[in-house]
């Protein structure tokens, strides 16, 4: 299938970078969300960051203006003439399963609709629509314009031809595709979480600070950066969410999300988009 017209839904962090990457790789591109604060904020972040990669040369002006230049709407009308729906909206499995059965509603058939859920099940997202076989997960990674993996997952109906064209798209937005069965956290999060979690865990054992932790992470293993730091990065609700998905869905003990990422999500110590999480980042 020949890919052109793209829809990303949800201009938060992911959304905004994905539309950002996809209208840089040359796809006609409308990002969508439900406030026009959000839209302007998401404009304004692509556009730093278009400015800062083309002073660095890594894209030139007309990739650059490319960017600048996508639309942006308050509703899904775009769908009707999309080739490809990228779903980055909030990580709520209600709302995902009512916007892709919406989406399914208006997108033509051929239409392939995605999402870049990170620990929904995709044969569940699938089943919400009357195109289980053109539903797939293209789980990026933040920041989007920089990490160069597209995990491909695949719903217990997705078709290969389905998949063949998200890899396609995956590597001509400069990524390189790897595919994963639909399971929960699929390849990327099964492992990263449990790998926070645990550094939660030394953090509340005392074990070390959180700098201590982090630095270790990073000379030790050449991580480029600590578990906690990119927690924050991360949103800390979203990774008690993947962690509870993990506990949920697999039942064992070792996924059990640390009491102290618990208290920090109830007191809404999320990270960097609060302004605090393992660091302080109001300054
Ligand atoms: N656009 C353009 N430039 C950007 C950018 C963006 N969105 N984000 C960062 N940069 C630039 C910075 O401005 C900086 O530029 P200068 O050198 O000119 O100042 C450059 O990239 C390097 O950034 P930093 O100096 O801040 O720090 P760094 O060298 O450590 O790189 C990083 C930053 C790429 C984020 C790196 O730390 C890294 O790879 N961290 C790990 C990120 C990671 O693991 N992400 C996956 C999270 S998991 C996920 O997303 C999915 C999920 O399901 C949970």
């Amino acid at each position: 299938m020949d890919v052109k017209k793209i829809l990303v839904v949800g201009a938060g962090t992911m959304g905004n970078g994905i539309a950002q990457t996809a209208s840089i790789s040359g796809y006609d591109v409308t990002m969508t969300d439900v406030s026009p604060e959000i839209l302007e904020r998401a404009t304004a972040v692509i556009a730093k960051s278009v400015e800062k990669l083309a002073t660095k040369g890594v894209i030139d002006e007309t990739q650059k203006e490319a960017a600048l230049q996508i639309a942006t709407a308050l509703d899904l009308e775009a769908a009707r003439e999309a080739d490809l729906v990228v779903e980055a909206a909030t990580e709520n499995p209600e709302l995902k399963l009512k916007l892709f059965a919406d989406l399914d509603g208006m997108a033509p058939e051929k239409t392939i609709l995605a999402s870049n859920t990170s620990s929904i099940s995709l044969t569940k997202i699938g089943a919400a629509t009357k195109r289980p076989d053109k539903v797939i997960g293209m789980h990026f990674f933040n920041p989007v314009p920089l990490m160069k993996l597209l995990e491909v997952v695949r719903g217990l109906a997705t078709s290969d031809e389905t998949t063949q064209a998200v890899v396609e798209v995956g590597r001509k937005m400069g990524k390189e595709p790897v595919e994963a069965m639909d399971s929960p956290g699929f390849i990327s999060n099964r492992i990263l979480c449990p790998m926070i979690n645990e550094a939660v865990f030394a953090l509340q054992e005392g074990i070390g600070t959180a700098e201590a932790i982090d630095t270790v992470m990073k000379l030790g293993m050449n991580h480029p950066m600590g578990p906690l730091a990119l927690a924050d990065l991360i949103g800390l609700d979203v990774v008690l969410f993947v962690l509870e998905v993990l506990h949920r869905d697999l039942g064992e003990d070792k996924y059990r999300p640390c009491p102290l990422l618990r208290k920090m999500v109830d007191a809404s110590y999320l990270g960097r988009k609060t302004g605090r999480g393992f660091y302080d980042y109001s300054k």
